[in-house]
C-alpha cells in the first residue's frame, strides 16, 4: 500500500512561455497544494536527442526552474530536482532494461515520429529507443502513481505501466508468500477472512471486479493488520504477488492548451510564444501583431471567432460576457480586431504581474535556484533510495 504521489518532469528548455503555464505549471502549482508532489528537471532526457549540444542544457536547467519557481512552485511544498543529480534514475533505468523487450520500445508511437521530425539528427541510438524506459523509471523510482502530463504522453505511460506490470510478475514472487499469506489472512479473524476468501474466488475464478474492489476496501480497512500484511493480502488478491512497483496513471492536464501568435502550437521552436518574462509593452505588440480571422480583411468586414487564433484566447482568459460581446461584434463588424484584442492583453499582463514580481526577487539571488535544486536532489535520493533498496533485494543483488 502506497500513498498517492505525484511526479512530473520536463525536458530543461529555459525561460518558460504561456503554453508551459496554461498546459503544466499552473497545474503543478495547484496539485502540490493537496498530494505529495515530486517535480524534476529531465536533463538526461534532453541528452537522448540533443547529445551535440550539451552547453545549453545547464543554463536552460536554471532558467526553467527560476520560471517554475516564479509560476509558483514552492520548495516547501513540492520536492524540486535535477534528474542527473539522482543516480538512482539510471540504476533503475539500467535493471528495468533487463527486462524490457526492445519491441515493446520500437512500438511507443513517439519512437519513430520524433526519428521521422528531427530528421537532420542520428536518433538510432540505444539512449533515444530507452527514453520511454528512462522516464518509467523516473515515476516508479519514487513509487509515483499520479503522472500529470499532456496528452502526448500517454502512449508512455502505457509502456510505464507494462514495466511496472512485468516487474511485480518477475520479482514480487517471495519465497514462500503464499504460506505467509495464508497466515495473515487468519488474523483478519473469522468471518472477515471468509468474506476475504470468497470475495477473492469470486473475482479469480470469475473475473468479478467489484468484488476485487470490495476485497481491496475489506484488507485497507482491516485494523488488525500493519501496512506490511496489508500489503501481502492485496498482493495475493491478483495472484500472489507482491506489488514493489507501482503502476502509474496519468493524470490528464485539465487545462486548455493555448495557441501560439501564429495559430500554431506556442513552442519555443516556432518563436510564437510569450514568455512569463515577457514586458508589458511586447506582450501589446505581439497581441496587437496576431493575425485575425482572414475574413476580416477591412473594418466592416464581418468575421466568425470561430476561424480566429484570437479568439481561443478569449476561450481561455474571458468571461461568458465578454465571449458574448466579441462574437456578436465580430460576425457584426461592431468591434475592430484592436478593440477585440484589448482585454486579453490586460487579462494576460495581470496574469503575469505577480509571477514577473517573483522572477524579480528569484534574480536577485543568484544562488537561490541552485539552493533550492541542492535540497531538492537530497531528498529525492532519500526517497528513490528507499524503492532501490526493495528493488535490488528483489532483484537478487547482493549487500555487502
Ligand atoms: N517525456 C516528458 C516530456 O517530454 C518529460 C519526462 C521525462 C517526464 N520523464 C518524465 C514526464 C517522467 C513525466 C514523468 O514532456
Ligand atoms: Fe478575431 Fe476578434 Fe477580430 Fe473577430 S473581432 S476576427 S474574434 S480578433
Amino acid at each position: 500500500m502506497f500513498k498517492d504521489r505525484v511526479l512530473s518532469g520536463m525536458r530543461p528548455t529555459g525561460f518558460m512561455h504561456l503554453g508551459h503555464y496554461h498546459g503544466a505549471l499552473k497545474n503543478w502549482v495547484k496539485l502540490q497544494a493537496d498530494l505529495e508532489c515530486f517535480f524534476f528537471v529531465a536533463d538526461w532526457h534532453a541528452l537522448t536527442s540533443h547529445y551535440d549540444d550539451p552547453r545549453v542544457i545547464e543554463s536552460s536547467t536554471f532558467d526553467m526552474v527560476a520560471d517554475w519557481l516564479a509560476a509558483g512552485l514552492d520548495p516547501n511544498q513540492a520536492t524540486i530536482f535535477l534528474q542527473s543529480q539522482v543516480p538512482q534514475h539510471a540504476e533503475l533505468s539500467l535493471l528495468l532494461g533487463m527486462i524490457t523487450p526492445l519491441g515493446w520500445l520500437e512500438r511507443v508511437p513517439t519512437y519513430k515520429e520524433q526519428q521521422e521530425n528531427l530528421k537532420e539528427k542520428d536518433l538510432t541510438t540505444y539512449g533515444f529507443l530507452g527514453y520511454p524506459l528512462m522516464q518509467t523509471a523516473d515515476i516508479v523510482v519514487y513509487r509515483a502513481n499520479k503522472v500529470p502530463v499532456g496528452a502526448d504522453q500517454v502512449s508512455h505511460l502505457e509502456v510505464s505501466r507494462e514495466i511496472a506490470r512485468r516487474f511485480n510478475h518477475i520479482y514480487g514472487r517471495e519465497p514462500g508468500f503464499e504460506e505467509k499469506a495464508i497466515a495473515t489472512i487468519k488474523k483478519l479473524g473469522g468471518k472477515t477472512a471468509k468474506q476475504y476468501e470468497a470475495l477473492k474466488t469470486a473475482f479469480n475464478q470469475d473475473g468479478n471486479t467489484e468484488a476485487l474492489e470490495q476485497a481491496k476496501a475489506l484488507v485497507i480497512a482491516a485494523g488488525s493488520l500493519s501496512n506490511a500484511e496489508k500489503e501481502t493480502l492485496l498482493g495475493y488478491l491478483t495472484g500472489a504477488r507482491r506489488t514493489i512497483l507501482p503502476e502509474p496513471q496519468a493524470l490528464l492536464t485539465p487545462t486548455s492548451k493555448l495557441i501560439g501568435l501564429d495559430g500554431r502550437k506556442m513552442s519555443k521552436s516556432y518563436g510564437n510564444g510569450i514568455d512569463l518574462r515577457e514586458a508589458p509593452a511586447a506582450v501589446e505588440q505581439k497581441i496587437k501583431r496576431m493575425p485575425t480571422d482572414p475574413k476580416r480583411a477591412r473594418r466592416n468586414d464581418p468575421g466568425n471567432p470561430d476561424d480566429c487564433p484570437v479568439f481561443t484566447l478569449h476561450q481561455v482568459y474571458s468571461n461568458d460576457e465578454t465571449k458574448a460581446w466579441v462574437r456578436q461584434g465580430c460576425t457584426t463588424a461592431g468591434i475592430g480586431c484592436l478593440e477585440c484584442k484589448a482585454p486579453i492583453i490586460t487579462a494576460i499582463n495581470e496574469e503575469l504581474a505577480p509571477i514577473q514580481a517573483r522572477i524579480k526577487e528569484i534574480d536577485a539571488r543568484p544562488n537561490y535556484v541552485k539552493e533550492v535544486l541542492h535540497d531538492g536532489c537530497a531528498k529525492a535520493r532519500r526517497v528513490a533510495e528507499e524503492t532501490m533498496l526493495d528493488v535490488r533485494a528483489a532483484m537478487g543483488l547482493a549487500k555487502v
